[in-house]
């Protein structure tokens, strides 16, 4: 990225990117809200918005196994959608999620943690597999299809969307691009159902102990 129009394209695009996260953080926010006050104070059964976060999904795993949701049926899913190319937000996002499992001792096992790229032309399962090693030994990361992944992003109600950028000179690069996309670490119950959402930037202990406080509840496998 280099130039005045590449600078330019940039700021644009960070601008609209957290536009939209502002937009899906309140959606989101709100959602969890709506689901406490149903919970405790009406005793109505709490089925609210939340039902809609997850669902079905085909996808491959970073070994080149073909997995769906059932297959993480049992455990705790710590998931995050994003992609390998991200320099910033999905690296640190992925961290805390490994210091969270760690911070969890013996109960971590208890919690799979899980990477969907929403970058299936570059993020190859080899690609997957490499990357994964940057982080909890358990991660397991998922590519599929260009309609596989979006069909997993819609049940999971993720925002993604290519962002070309031109490398210096001008000429566009198909393989120079960026990708917006929503970084909230969703964490399904061992029923595959939605249990809370974490923004972007959440400390890795604050997520232990979120996860820990459902695993306690009787959440368990
Ligand atoms: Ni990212």
């Amino acid at each position: 990225m280099s130039g005045g129009t590449g600078k330019t394209r940039l700021i644009v695009t960070a601008i609209v990117g957290a536009l939209v996260l502002g937009v899906a953080a309140r959606f989101v926010v709100d959602r969890i809200a709506d689901k406490g006050s149903a919970g405790v104070d009406s005793g109505k059964v709490t089925v609210s918005g939340d039902a809609r976060i997850g669902g079905p999904f085909s996808l491959t795993d970073h070994t080149g196994r073909a997995v769906t949701e059932r297959d993480f049926r049992g455990a705790f899913m710590l998931i995050y959608f994003g992609y390998t190319s991200c320099t910033d937000v999905c690296p640190a996002d992925l961290q805390s999620m490994s210091d969270a499992l760690d911070s969890l001792g013996p109960l971590a096992d208890r919690v799979r943690p899980v990477f969907v790229s929403l970058d299936p032309e570059r993020d190859t399962v080899a690609v997957l597999a490499d990357y994964v090693s940057n982080f909890h030994p358990r991660l397991v990361a998922l590519t599929g299809t260009a309609a596989q992944v979006a069909a997993a992003a819609k049940v999971f109600g993720i925002y993604f969307a290519k962002v070309r950028s031109r490398s210096a000179g001008g000429a566009a690069d198909p393989r120079n691009y960026l990708m917006n996309h929503s970084s909230f670490i969703y964490l399904m119950g061992p029923d595959g159902k939605f249990r809370a959402a974490f923004r972007p930037g959440t400390a890795g202990k604050f997520m232990t102990r979120r996860i820990r406080d459902e695993i306690e509840a009787g959440g368990g496998a």
